[in-house]
């Protein structure tokens, strides 16, 4: 926004703070300037405050997410010969599912890149969960990415700084301005980074309840709703579940465990909320990718990929293209352990009413599986397991679950702080659904 710039930034400011709508131009050159560091953060720290409190305009949250993917490098999926496909989630707690919806999306011929972020706060990152098998790269050049790709059907690896830069800065300054809550401001950081992806469907987890940036159902539904037109609208098959995050999606929350229960999933030994998800995903995708006719016969495809073996073998693959140990297919134990376990037993007979899946995700960051500063190392070794889920009948000194840790100081303090996130009723409480809606597919 300087020498020919159309509009002052403190004139563009002064729009959004008086409920104006900006034309696309001026949200345009106000981005753009703002990732090459011409404006200041006080200025652009004013316009996300504006808008947080005045909403943006689907004109505006587009012209928004079309300046965030023109701020930085696209990647060109153009020399893939298969139908690629991106999956996100919104970030929940024990919601490892790209570990197995990979595979089951490559196994079915689907092409998938996921170029991931680090975990951070409540939820876990999948580059962290990855990197806990031994040797496993998240650094992989846009070439070999593409390479294992077209071989194998799958990459995960980490997003460069080069992709997206404007979303990395303005995400950094919404984070300490209280305005990260915006419908608007999250479609767009989420929707400007799958699109410089290039896969041509997307398909969108937004996740919604305790556990979830969206607390409340219709919020994450105008989320999903959002993005979906975001992704239409560059050009890209898209769609969205909103599912549920009242407690944490998997019973494992760390990093090696969430592997450890992908591949117990893949292997079809772990029947339960997490492995019903990603079936419903792969389908989904499918769909998007048109692979399957529909989400219910692509889940139906899914289902059989899973029982042939097809998916693990998938995983083996991928471990191993990407410098892991492929053995832990088979093998579980050349994971990380943690030295320290204690059993978690029910305080009380009833039924599990309430579980702060937030509060869960913070019980294991602080035995070290998450990070609260974006530098912090983490510990892939130590976890919580909640094995009970929302609507379960527990006797008293059941066990509900186990604490993985460092020591026993750190294991007490643990299962003490996952009781405390738990709630519960001496009459049947009804589990949640899965799956809240679907949109735009
Ligand atoms: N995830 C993102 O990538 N951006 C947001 O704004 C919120 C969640």
């Amino acid at each position: 926004m300087t020498g020919e710039a159309r509009v002052r930034a403190v004139d563009l400011i002064a729009g959004k703070r008086d409920g104006g709508e900006i034309p696309g131009d001026q949200l345009r050159d106000f981005v753009l300037a703002y990732a090459r560091e011409e404006l200041p953060d006080y200025q652009m720290a004013a316009f996300l405050m504006a808008g947080y409190l005045r909403g943006f305009t689907r004109s505006e949250t587009e012209a928004l997410t079309e300046a965030m993917v023109a701020s930085g490098d696209q990647l060109d999926l153009g020399r893939l010969s298969g139908p690629t496909v991106d999956k996100h989630s919104t970030g929940g707690v024990a919601d490892g599912t790209t570990l197995v919806v990979g595979p089951l999306a490559a196994a079915l011929g689907m092409q998938v890149i996921k170029l991931s972020g680090r975990g951070l706060g409540h939820t876990g990152g999948t580059l962290d969960k990855l990197e806990s098998i031994p040797g496993f790269r998240v650094g992989l050049g846009a070439d070999e990415l593409l390479d294992q790709v077209e071989r194998i059907g799958l990459a995960v690896a980490a997003q460069t700084a080069d992709l997206v830069p404007a979303d990395k800065s303005i995400y950094a300054l919404r984070d300490v301005t209280a305005t990260v809550g915006n419908v608007s401001l999250i479609a767009s950081s989420v929707m400007s980074k799958k699109l410089a992806g290039g896969a041509a469907s997307i398909l969108l987890d937004v996740k919604t309840g305790s556990g979830a940036f969206m607390h409340e159902t219709a919020e994450a539904v105008e989320l999903a709703r959002i993005c979906v037109d975001l992704g239409q609208a560059a050009g890209r098959g898209t769609a969205a579940l909103v599912t549920d995050m009242d407690q944490p999606l998997g019973e494992l929350i760390g990093n090696a465990v969430e592997v450890r229960e992908a591949v117990e999933a893949l292997r079809g030994d772990r029947p339960g909320r997490f492995l019903d998800l990603c079936l419903t995903l792969t389908g989904h995708m499918a769909a998007l990718a048109g692979t399957a006719a529909d989400p219910e016969s692509g889940r139906r495809d899914a289902q059989r990929a899973l029982e042939a073996g097809d998916g693990l073998e998938r995983f083996r693959e991928f471990v191993a293209a990407q410098g892991g140990d492929p053995r832990v297919a088979d093998d579980l134990s050349i994971l990380p352990q943690a030295p320290h376990t204690l059993e978690v037993e029910a305080p009380q007979d009833g039924w599990l009413a309430a579980v702060d899946a937030e509060a869960v995700g913070r019980v294991a960051a602080a035995l070290g599986a998450g990070r609260q500063r974006k530098d912090d190392d983490i510990d892939p070794a130590v976890a919580v397991e909640l094995s009970a889920k929302l609507g379960d009948q527990v006797g008293a000194g059941q066990p509900i679950g186990r604490i993985l840790a460092r020591d026993e100081d750190a294991a007490r303090a643990a299962a003490d702080g996952l009781l405390a996130t738990l709630g519960w009723s001496d009459q049947p409480v009804e589990a949640p659904p899965l799956v809240h809606q679907v949109v735009g597919a």
